[in-house]
């Protein structure tokens, strides 16, 4: 992996394939291993840049406060700015689709494209936000342990392969209880979203797991329906990490959202 430092944090990142520049933003509580299946095709055609966010694999840890969502963006900006990049496709599976989200408020001109991936638009309700902070608590008691025995289950499908499911909570136990409790008061803190997916004049692309129980179609269709000309695609019997649980058929929408696009999107 490449390593950058964005205001003393190393953030580090894959750099993989050459044309077309596709950023993946990981979900919550994992790395950019989550997006194994992808680096290992999509890397092929197009060139995947994929950050592990502050707190997560291989990047340093965050400071005292919260990780928000806007600094999740910040940092993959510096990573496309380290690498010359001024705009780029985007695409974010949960936590991730919230910093996608968050990029946009930030700059939107950096998106070239959007891949919104089991993921949604609204802010956490009151209850959410208690439940965040029950969440951080028994992570700082118990460690990432704690996340395993809590969204295991909700994460993949009771279909979901038992050597994937094995490899997911192994990437969940390798994260730090820090940028764990840093990313869950982040998120609880994302102001809701369906203003700038109604503004981004972009393409693209809404995928969900038919079996996602965190974030699930309802919630896909619901962004659908703001972005304009947007195409959504329902994997069947996939969970909430359809890229990982249904690889074959997550790339395969990809490549074909990638391949529609015209190389100019990037340039300007
Ligand atoms: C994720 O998969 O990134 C999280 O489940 C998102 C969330 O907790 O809202």
């Amino acid at each position: 992996m490449k390593r950058i430092e964005v205001e003393g944090v190393r953030i580090a990142f894959h750099d993989h394939g050459t044309g077309l520049p596709v950023l993946l933003l990981h979900g919550f509580p994992l790395s950019s291993e989550s997006f194994r299946p992808q680096l290992d095709a999509l890397a092929a055609k197009v060139r995947l840049i994929v950050p592990d966010h502050r707190g997560f694999g291989e990047s340093g840890p965050p400071g005292a406060e919260a990780t928000e969502m806007g600094r999740i963006a910040r940092d993959a900006l510096a990573v496309l700015d380290a690498l010359g990049i001024h705009r780029a496709v985007v695409g974010g599976v949960s936590m991730g689709g919230y910093a996608a989200m968050a990029m946009l408020r930030e700059d939107a001109g950096r998106v070239a494209g959007l891949i919104l991936i089991d993921t949604q638009a609204a802010a956490d309700d009151e209850a959410g936000k208690a439940r965040r902070a029950d969440t951080a608590k028994a992570v700082e008691a118990r460690g990432a342990q704690a996340l395993v025995d809590a969204m295991l289950s909700k994460l993949v499908s009771d279909a979901c392969d038992p050597a994937v499911r094995a490899g997911l909570e192994a990437m969940i136990r390798a994260q730090s209880p820090q940028g764990c409790v840093a990313a869950v008061r982040g998120m609880a803190l994302r102001p809701e979203s369906f203003d700038v997916l109604a503004r981004f004049a972009g393409p693209s692309l809404v995928v969900v797991g038919e079996k996602d129980a965190i974030t699930p179609p309802a919630k896909a269709r619901e962004m659908a329906k703001l972005l304009q000309g947007s195409k959504l695609v329902e994997i069947p019997r996939a969970g909430h990490l359809a890229n990982l649980e249904a690889p074959a058929a997550f790339n395969a929408a990809a490549e074909s959202f990638l391949a529609s696009l015209p190389a100019s999107l990037v340039s300007g």
